[in-house]
Formats: C-alpha cells, structure tokens, sequence
C-alpha cells in the first residue's frame, strides 16, 4: 500500500515537521537530527529520503511509527505547510511594485507605500507562474487564502500572520433570489472570516508583510472594520497598534479593537480627519500607515475574494458582481485578480463579471463619478449612512475604482439610505444570512437592476456579505414581548 503523507513545516529554522498520514489516522512530529543544513528549501525529495531515513533509524519517533514502517513502500505524496508550500517552488512570483498612477517601477522587498501619493500595484512573474502551478494544484491545499501564495507577496512561511482564514462559502440563495427575480443569485458570505468580516483578508496580508519588513508600530483610521481586524493581526504578530476612528462608530466595533489590545481614540470628526491624525502622528511616533492603499499589500489580500470566487465556481466568472463600495479595496482587489487570471489562461468564461460598485445616496462620490464620466471623484461634503463602511467621503484609488467599473462594463449604483436597515432584516430572514448593511445596500441595488433590465434574471450574479450583522450590535435591549417566568403563556396569542 503506498501511504500519503503531508508535511507541515513547524518551523522552518529547526527543521521540524508535523507528519498527517491521509490515508491512515496517524500524525506525529518530526524533527531531523542534521538540523536546518540538512533542509535546503525548495527540494521535496530531500524532505522525503530525510523521512524515509528518520522513519527507519529515528528511535524519537512515537511507536506510531511501526505502522509507518510497514507502509514505506513510497511517501512521495502530498507535501505541504500551512500555506501549501511545498518546497518545489519559491513563495511568491512577486517581482516588483508599480505605480498606479503613472506605471513607474518600483522594487519589492523594500518598505513602499505610495508614489506621488497614488497606491501601488504589486506585479508578478505570471509567466513563471503558470510554469509552476496549475489551476487544479489549488484544491489540493489546504483551504486559506494562502494556498495562492505564488500570487500573493509573503516571501516566507515564518512572515504569515494567520488567525487561520479558511475559505468563505459561496452560497445560493434561492429565496432572496425570488425576491429579487433573479434567478442565479449567490451569496459569498465574507462574514465567516477571523474578525467576522472581509477586511481580514487584507490585513491578513499587509501585517505579514509588516512582518517581514520588521515593522512594529501600526496605525490606521478605520470606518470601523479595517480596525477591528487590524486590532486581531496586530496582535497576533505582537506589534503595537494605534487605532483612530469617528466617535460614532458602532461599539461593538471600538470594543473588539480594545479587547485585541490595541490604543483606540475616537475622533469627533470623518474618517478624513482620523486620516489626517494618523498621518501626521508617523514621524513622531514612528508608526507605519497600513490606511486603505497606503501601503500595497491591503490589495493582494482582499485579491484572494476573486481567486477564492473563480477556484470555487470552477474558474467561470460570474455576469455580474455587487459589491459595497468604500474605499475601494475589495473591488480593486477583485479586478486585479481576474485580470491575472486571465492572463495565465486558468479562466474558463471568455468574458470577465460585470463589477457593481453600490454606494449609499448619503455618502456616494465613486456612483457620481462615474455618472459624471469622472475619473477622479469630488469628495462627498456630508455623509450620513449606517453602511458604515462605505462611509468614506473621499478615497485615494478613486480612479483604480472608477477604472474598474469601466473596463468591466459595470455600473455605479447610489440606494435609498432609508431602504438599507429593512431590506438587512427582509434578507437574513429569508436566508439566516447575517447581511450587514453594506451587503443589503447591495441586495437593494440588485433589486432595483433586475427590475430596470440592467441584470436579466437568467445571469449568474453574487453579491458579496462583507461582515457579519453582529459586528454592529451596539448592546442596547431590543424592543421584545417579554413573558413572566413562573405565570401561564397564552400561546394562542403568540
Ligand atoms: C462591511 C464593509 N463592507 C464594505 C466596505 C468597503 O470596503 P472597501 O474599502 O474595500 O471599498 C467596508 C470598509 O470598511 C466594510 O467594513
């Protein structure tokens, strides 16, 4: 019987492993007598003859490895890590960062943050990567965004900040969709995430770049979930996080970033003003900005909602895509990463999704753009909306926005502020999804374009769920019949 095997890395510098047998239930940790020097990464095979010998000599194995012995014949199988690593291939295909602006390169593997205060791509070797790995590689790895690291930036498994993002499900929602007469709509319901919300992706990401780059000392203003998970990572990676965010954000929110240890401060002001004291506050204090596209890695996280989406729908895109709009990450991101994907040739749909920017008609500056023919967008003079992550006035990739929608063919869409709250409670009933209130902004939207024509119902749509409802639970006792304890219930009048 020819038994396999993955090998996680335990840790890299010592050269220790933890063994899974998939074909039998059998684990155990592993470390080899030579030490690092033995384990020049990037050969599976000296991993394998290393086991092989280390199973027949090593006596500090655990008697489980009689029953290994007896399966020897061959333990060329799967080798992985947390990430998927496996050894055959480098990280990451990264090979520099450029403008977004004006296409000047710049190198990877420093500090970056913007050029001419405009955000940075990072650009990959795809060419090698479709050399190195084939779309069906993917599943065989273990289900976090890291499985695509030869897309994304971490050169290192020890640089991985990970609470552990699992892939998020892509659900179909056949309730709502008859609500909304669209016939093919799906859910990917981003509130599964470590944080409970989308922003996860991208700070997972850009503090494991942090780390790599030695960075200690984080600051970022947020709407809200940007600082939640920004709180999580930081912490996870024992860096100093400084938060600023307006004095009105949900509580729940400023009390999940205090409880991850990090310094909050409300601002009586916008997210622009909380901007504007993070900012000033990075020379003196030496912070590093990780602000939305002020540093470029924020991108290649929340780039993995688009690969995860193609991987799982079988790398055909969907028509049309929803998605709530603030400062633009997630769109961008999601663009980027068709974009590569086409580019390697792994895209089984010819054509790309249409991309839907949703914004509230009490904070939309991107939809007026976009109206506008603008490539650049007015910042919004007073915004009110409880879609408070798409409350954000004025964006510095408004025109990677704006570019997006336009070579997607898409659209911009402004709802009614004061059809989101009951349309987040219409939704989640039919579905026991907890919409957030950016995704029902979005919910809405779709209702509207499917009755104007703008989606047909026949065309596959998803509408991304960005947080979870419960991120917004501000504590207060809700307004419900309550039933004495110890009397008689009248059920027939319940
Ligand atoms: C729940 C939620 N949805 C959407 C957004 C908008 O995200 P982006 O900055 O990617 O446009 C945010 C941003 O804070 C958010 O918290």
């Amino acid at each position: 019987m020819r038994d396999s095997f993955v090998v996680y890395s335990l840790s890299r510098a010592h050269a220790s492993f933890r063994v899974i047998c998939t074909s039998r239930p059998l684990t155990f940790d592993w470390r080899t007598k030579q030490g690092a020097a033995g384990f020049p990464s990037g050969l599976s095979l000296r991993v394998e003859d290393s086991l092989r010998e280390a199973i027949n000599h090593d006596e500090s194995l655990t008697s489980n490895a009689e029953s290994i012995q007896s399966g020897e014949d061959g333990f060329a199988s799967a080798i992985g890590s947390p990430s998927g690593s496996n050894y055959n291939t480098p990280m990451s295909f990264m090979t520099h960062l450029e403008s977004a602006i004006d296409g000047t390169k710049l190198p990877a593997d420093q500090v970056q943050t913007m050029h001419n205060d405009r955000p940075l791509w990072v650009r990959y070797d795809l060419e090698a990567v479709r050399k190195a790995v084939k779309p069906a590689d993917f599943a065989a790895r273990p289900p976090t965004l890291w499985r695509y690291r030869e897309l994304l930036p971490i050169r290192g498994e020890d640089s991985i900040v990970t609470l552990g993002e699992g892939v998020t499900p892509i659900l179909p929602v056949s309730n709502l969709g008859a609500e909304l007469g669209l016939e093919d709509l799906w859910i990917k319901d981003e509130s599964q995430l470590p944080t409970s919300s989308f922003k996860s992706r991208g700070m997972a990401l850009a503090v494991s770049m942090a780390r790599q780059f030695g960075l200690k000392r984080l600051v970022t203003p947020t709407a809200g979930n940007a600082g939640g998970a920004l709180a999580a990572y930081g912490a996870r990676a024992g860096m100093e996080v400084y938060i600023f965010m307006p004095a009105d954000t949900p509580t729940s929110i400023q009390r999940e970033c205090v409880q991850a240890g990090a310094k909050v401060y409300l601002v009586d002001g916008l997210i622009g003003d909380c901007g504007r004291i993070a900012r000033e506050g990075i020379e003196p204090m030496g912070w590093f900005d990780m602000a939305t596209l002020k540093e470029p890695y924020r991108i290649e996280g929340k780039k993995t909602m688009g690969l995860e989406l193609a991987e799982q729908l079988g790398w055909e895109l969907p028509d049309v895509i929803l998605y709530p709009t603030g400062g633009g990450t997630g769109l961008i991101g999601m663009w980027k990463a068709f974009g590569e994907l086409r580019e390697l040739g792994w895209l089984q749909s010819e054509t790309l999704p249409r991309m839907i920017a949703v914004q509230s008609d009490g904070c939309a500056p991107i939809v007026r753009a976009f109206e506008a023919g603008q490539r650049f967008a007015e910042p919004w003079p007073d915004p009110v909306t409880t879609a408070w992550g798409v409350r954000v006035p004025s964006a510095i990739g408004d025109f990677m926005m704006l570019d997006a929608l336009r070579e997607s063919n898409g659209d911009a869409v402004a709802v009614p502020e004061d059809a989101i709250a009951p349309m987040m409670m219409q939704a989640s009933a039919l579905e026991g999804i907890p919409f957030c209130p950016e995704a029902a902004a979005c919910i809405v939207a779709a209702k509207t374009m499917a009755k104007d024509g703008r989606i047909e119902p026949h065309q596959r749509t998803v509408i991304f769920n960005t947080c979870s409802a419960m991120k917004y639970q501000d504590g207060a006792a809700m307004d419900l019949p309550t039933l004495a304890g110890d009397a008689p219930v009248d059920y027939t009048r319940l």
